[in-house]
Parts: C-alpha cells; sequence; structure tokens
C-alpha cells in the first residue's frame, strides 16, 4: 500500500480538490486498493468543515464530488503516515517542515514537482481570487505525473 497525503492552508479548497482528482485517476486506473489518499491544511481555521462551495461546484462541473470530505489539520504523525505529503504551496512547505520529524523530510515535496510541464511551482490559492478552474487543471496535470512516479517506484 501506498499512501498519498495532500496538504494546503485551510484544506477546503486546494487540498481536498487534490484528494478527489487524484482519487478518481486511482479509481478509473483500478489501483484503489493499492493507493490510500487524504488531504489535510496546515491550520486549524476549517477544521470539520466541508470543502469551500467553490470548490465544490468546480470539482462538480468536472465530475467529481469532493461534498463528503472534511477538513482536518496535519500533525507530525502524518510523516509516519504517508509516503508521500505533497504541499500546494511554499508557504505549506514551510509550515510543513516546522513539524516534520527529521527523518521524514524526504517524504516532502512540492506537488508540482510531479507537472514539469506547468510553468508555475505552485498552486496559488484560490480563496481569494476565484481561479478554481485553473487551479483544478494544475492539480489534474500533476495528479497524472503523480501516479507515474508511483507506478514507477512502487508499483
Ligand atoms: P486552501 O484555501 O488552503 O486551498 O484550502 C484557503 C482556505 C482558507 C483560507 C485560506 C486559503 N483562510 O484564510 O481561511
Amino acid at each position: 500500500m501506498v499512501s498519498v497525503l495532500f496538504v494546503c492552508l485551510g484544506n477546503i479548497c486546494r487540498s481536498p480538490t487534490a484528494e478527489g482528482v487524484f482519487r478518481e485517476l486511482v479509481d478509473r486506473e483500478g489501483l484503489s486498493d493499492q493507493i490510500r489518499i487524504d488531504s489535510a491544511g496546515t491550520h486549524a481555521y476549517h477544521v470539520g468543515e466541508p470543502p469551500d462551495g467553490r470548490a465544490q461546484a468546480e470539482a462538480q462541473r468536472r465530475g467529481i464530488d469532493i461534498s463528503a470530505l472534511r477538513g482536518r489539520q496535519a500533525i507530525a504523525g502524518d510523516f509516519n503516515a504517508f509516503d508521500y505529503v505533497l504541499a500546494m504551496d511554499r508557504s505549506n512547505h514551510q509550515n510543513l517542515m516546522r513539524i516534520c520529524p527529521l527523518e521524514g523530510e524526504d517524504r516532502l515535496s512540492m506537488f508540482l514537482e510531479f507537472a514539469p510541464e506547468v510553468a508555475q511551482k505552485e498552486v496559488p490559492d484560490p480563496y481569494y481570487d476565484n481561479n478554481f478552474d485553473g487551479v483544478y487543471d494544475m492539480i489534474e496535470q500533476a495528479a497524472q505525473g503523480l501516479l507515474a512516479d508511483i507506478r514507477a517506484k512502487h508499483l
């Protein structure tokens, strides 16, 4: 079993979208019993809440349902529980480094490292600028690259 944790700030926009997109891809490839997927936020503002309505609407427009997901905060133990801990932006990465045990550091990456064809290195926060459509496209690209990496190294 390979495990993947997507992390953003609030766990209501980017990381639940990534969780939903990646789960859909993994299901479609028949790999759902081999890859465990979750998401979390570096901050606790939205713990227990469903994804932002705009993220839910964008997901629905693209054919996936993320309405059942609930926010939770990332914890140090996530670095033992997950093989991949994937930060959406540099700020998330820095915040994760603060809670990451030394031996867990090699599990932490920027999600867009798996989308070298995307010019940006960070998934921009859509909470204020409403670019849920652009964020979804980036996440889809990186999800493909992530699955290719998992296939090459773990399956
Ligand atoms: P996310 O977006 O990190 O992609 O879930 C945000 C959600 C909430 C806030 C900021 C970003 N906030 O400040 O509450």
